[in-house]
């Protein structure tokens, strides 16, 4: 089991941008968390609903020794598959993921991965990598959010202690990261593929106004799908919307 450190804000704009500010001052795997976020930041410069104190919001500070064979690209499929081994094991919640790291409970989104880097000279000095869970939020909350989403509470019709979701999922992170980092996707594959929800079925690309059959995800943790002709290719940015 790997060491990390905890830090606890009460406010900031962005635990995300607090981390690639400061990233100097940080070590590796160092945990950035805060009670509120007034600018919490989504996918596709979206927003990332933050006012409620009784949520997740957090992120993980790493600093890479070795950046040659770092499998960055794969890094939020690590984390999305922590997070479903926690949801599945510590609060029986059955989450599936979308590729390539949303997580959803019955087609509504649950937790949200946002990955950034800081680089400097052409070189990247840390990585945030940045998680939301919806953990008590109220459904009067979830309906000003404008896609489909769920939270704990709502699922299970109780309250939960923040802080130990996000022990839970520092501890779940943490244990296998090293061995990850040295053997990458293959080292999630079967675990990622299992919980892939949206496998067989036709799904549309953001972005691209095209439906496609989702087939598979390759070795490397990209997408394959097939066209409407047969055409198939693989998609390796993107968001599924199925
Ligand atoms: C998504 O669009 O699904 C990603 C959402 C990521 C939200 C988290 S909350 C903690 C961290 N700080 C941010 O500003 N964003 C991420």
């Amino acid at each position: 089991m790997s060491n990390y450190t905890i830090v606890t804000l009460k406010e900031v704009d962005s635990t995300n941008a607090y981390a690639l500010e400061f990233i100097d001052s940080f070590d590796d795997k160092t945990v950035i968390t805060a009670h509120k976020q007034t600018k919490g930041r989504g996918r596709y410069n979206r927003r990332w609903l933050s006012d409620e104190t009784s949520n997740l919001y957090m992120t993980i500070v790493l600093k890479p020794q070795n950046l040659q064979n770092y499998p960055f690209p794969n890094l939020t499929q690590y984390l999305s598959v922590a997070v479903c081994k926690v949801f599945e094991n510590a609060f029986d919640i059955t989450p599936s993921i979308k590729w390539p790291n949303d997580i959803l409970v019955d087609g509504y989104k649950i937790s949200g991965i946002l990955a950034e880097s800081s680089v400097k000279n052409n070189k990247i000095e840390g990585i945030a990598l940045g998680l939301g869970v919806n953990v008590n939020l109220k459904q009067e909350t979830i309906d000003l959010i404008d896609q489909k989403a769920t939270s704990m509470y709502v699922l299970k019709n109780k309250n939960f202690d923040v802080d130990d979701v996000l022990k839970r999922i520092c501890d779940e992170f943490f244990e296998n990261y090293d061995e990850f980092i040295q053997k990458g996707f293959e080292y999630i594959q079967n675990d990622y593929i299992k919980r892939c929800g949206f496998l067989g079925k036709t799904i549309t690309i953001r972005e691209e106004n095209k439906q496609y059959l989702a087939q598979a995800i390759d070795s490397e943790g990209l997408l394959l799908v097939k066209d409407n002709s047969g055409k198939e290719s693989k998609i390796i940015t993107g968001d599924v919307l199925c």
